[in-house]
């Protein structure tokens, strides 16, 4: 696989944003929070060829291996209400799958709320987080992205339920473009959830029997996406809606 760009993916985007291309990083998520945190500003690009600390939702790793990934960070700094904040993991997703399907055969879907998946196995994962100024202002919010795009000797733990996506002849850069390109485009129609159709479209889990993993976990069934991005469960006859936080489902 080619080593990524910095000029050429600057010159695929439409947006003049900061990018940036490093060898190796711990998490190309937790760069940028320490710029921002530092006082850096404006919107910028952060792509890694491999992160020896990569992180996931609640907590997990990011696998991230050299020459078989794309992980980027893309740091926002025009949203400035926590409520816009919380959807852009949705927004993100949604980014993800359609830029995807627009420049490779693949046919990937969601699972609520950020794992980016294809007949089963997860091809990667989205992280958002907000930097946060001490006067409790959005300083900025960073959407990290990481898809595996070879099918790398994943370790053991990940092996069944892995994937990856055959980019070629789609570089990594216009991929990257496409997506961050497509997550300017659904913020511009944030108020209106313009994007919303099409995560809802790209759902597994809408209408399924979920298992939600809370302490103790509990089986429901998944009956709407409401538009904050929350999914709506119905079970014992009674309805709940999940928040986009802290909480994974399993589809059964
Ligand atoms: C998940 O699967 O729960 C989310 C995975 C997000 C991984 C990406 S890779 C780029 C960015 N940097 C990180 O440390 N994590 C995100």
């Amino acid at each position: 696989m080619d080593k990524l760009n910095q000029t050429i993916l600057r010159s695929l985007l439409q947006r003049p944003l900061v990018v940036e291309v490093q060898d190796s990083i711990d998490s190309t998520n937790s760069e940028l929070k320490r710029r921002y945190g530092a006082g850096e500003t404006g919107d910028r690009l952060l792509v890694a060829e491999t992160q020896t600390g990569g992180r996931g939702r609640l907590g997990r790793s990011f696998y991230s291996p050299a020459g078989s990934g794309l992980y980027f960070s893309l740091g926002l700094t025009g949203i400035t209400d926590f409520a816009d904040a919380v959807l852009l993991t949705t927004v993100a997703s949604t980014a993800v799958v359609e830029a995807i399907e627009r420049l490779t055969p693949h046919r990937p879907a969601i699972k609520w709320v950020n794992d980016i998946l294809e007949n089963g196995r997860k091809l990667g994962g989205i992280l958002t987080e907000a930097v946060t100024a001490p006067d409790g202002t959005l300083s900025a919010v960073i959407i990290g992205i990481g898809l595996n795009v070879t099918p790398s000797a994943f370790p053991p733990e990940l092996a069944d339920i892995a994937g990856w996506l055959d980019l070629s002849p789609v570089t990594r850069e216009q991929l990257t473009a496409a997506i961050v390109d497509r997550i300017y485009g659904h913020i511009e129609t944030l108020p209106q959830r313009g994007y919303l159709p099409s995560y809802r479209a790209h759902s597994l889990a809408l209408g399924k029997t979920v298992r939600v993993l809370t302490d103790p976990p509990f089986t429901a069934t998944a009956v709407a996406i409401d538009d904050n991005g929350g999914l709506v469960i119905e079970h014992n006859a009674t309805r709940q809606t999940l928040s986009t936080g802290e909480i994974s489902i399993r589809i059964e």
